[in-house]
């Protein structure tokens, strides 16, 4: 078991990572919860969702949400029922909720946390790799038909307690997808890391490598919410490959890619634009080793993805903010301009599915 600490000046909270361990969740959450709601989807609530409640039974009022699987649930329709499975379980200051699943679950159950009652307690049950990001750093939301995580809040959880073991049973492009975020995470973090993924096959993973990658992705992760928790200063760093990767991902309409899947395109094309060119081939060598779709830039217009860059809410003044890296593990925020991205994009199209 490993414990990392995240420390911000609005909270300060524990991200303790193990195998097995939810079925010891009692040992962590306090006897005070009487009531605790678990909001969950239908894929994870398949494999865990009742197991994650018999820990949990004595004593305590459990309820229990299962949503539809995918990013389409984090609506407003969804939050309208979870808040109303709220107010039917008559939950109040002293409940807790549980988010048991990726991204979408913690993101959707952490706004319902922040906005009942002017913010109850929440606890992170992280089941997917890429929810090593999602569930540290206190960003909750919610999509609106016009753009993802138009509305949300920041409001930490209480814990996060991730149980590694649950990631095995991810389907492939899950786990691709969340080690997108693990290679930004590296390439932010320092080059003997890097190296190391390069060497991961994504089918064949070791528990303790995922555990690894993990436990480092976090530890950065909180090393950087902890200096600037609301993102006026090096937390932009974090989006590393996400100015590109959100406007394929927009452009794609949220279907074909995943979110990590967009990310690794991102920061390939980051990397260029860096001049990193080692870094480039070993990242381009491993994406496509590992299946990542590269191909469907090609099928992508690259005005329009530059649009979608500035539509971007980190776009400032209608300035493109770009975080590249001068060096492996030395990010910095630049301003790139529109022509150069454009040139920059037209031939990043023409090498990347050679
Ligand atoms: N708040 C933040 O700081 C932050 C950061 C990055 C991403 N996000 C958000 O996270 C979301 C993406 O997260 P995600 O990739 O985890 O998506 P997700 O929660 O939709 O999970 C992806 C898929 O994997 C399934 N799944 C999850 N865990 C599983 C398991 N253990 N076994 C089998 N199947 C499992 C889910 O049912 C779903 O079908 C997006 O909404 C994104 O906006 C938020
Ligand atoms: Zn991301």
């Amino acid at each position: 078991m490993d414990r990392l600490h995240v420390h911000t000046p609005d909270k300060s909270y524990d991200v303790i990572l193990g195998e097995g361990l939810r079925h010891h969740l009692n040992d962590y959450i306090v006897s005070s919860y009487r009531k605790i709601l678990v909001v969950s989807d239908e894929n994870v609530a398949d494999y865990y969702l009742e197991g994650v409640i018999d820990g949990l039974a004595d004593g305590r009022e459990v309820h229990e949400i299962v949503l539809p699987a995918g990013e389409a649930s984090k609506s407003f329709r969804c939050y309208e029922r979870l808040l109303d499975k709220c107010v039917d379980a008559t939950l109040d200051r002293n409940s807790l909720i549980l988010a048991l699943g990726g991204g979408m679950v913690g993101d959707i159950a952490g706004f319902v946390a922040a906005s009942y009652l002017r913010g109850i307690d929440y606890i992170q049950l992280p089941t997917s790799i890429l929810a090593h990001d999602s569930s540290v750093g206190g960003k909750v939301a919610i999509n609106h038909t016009k753009g993802k995580n138009l509305i949300g809040a920041f409001h930490h959880p209480e814990m996060v307690l991730y149980d590694t073991e649950m990631t095995a049973t991810l389907p492939l492009k899950e786990k691709r997808s969340g080690y997108g975020e693990v290679v930004k995470h590296a390439l932010l973090s320092d080059e003997h890391w890097f190296r190391e993924v390069m060497e991961r096959n994504i089918d064949d993973l070791t528990p303790e490598e995922v555990k690894s990658d993990l436990r480092r992705g976090i530890r950065l992760k909180a090393l950087i919410v902890g200096e600037d928790e609301k993102e006026s200063g090096i937390r932009k760093h974090l989006n590393l490959g996400h100015t590109l990767g959100h406007a394929i991902e927009a452009e794609l309409h949220y279907g074909s890619v995943t979110h990590g899947e967009a990310v690794v395109i991102g920061t390939l094309f980051a990397l260029r634009l860096s001049g990193l060119d080692a870094a480039y081939e070993l990242l381009e060598d491993w994406a496509k080793r590992n299946d990542y779709p590269l191909e469907i830039v090609n099928e992508l217009d690259e005005a329009n993805l530059v649009d979608r860059m500035k539509l971007d809410k980190k776009t400032m003044n209608n300035r493109i903010h770009y975080v590249l890296l001068s060096d492996i593990g030395t990010p910095f925020v630049t301003e790139v301009e529109e022509d150069e991205l454009l040139q920059q994009l037209r031939q990043f199209k023409d090498e990347v599915i050679q």
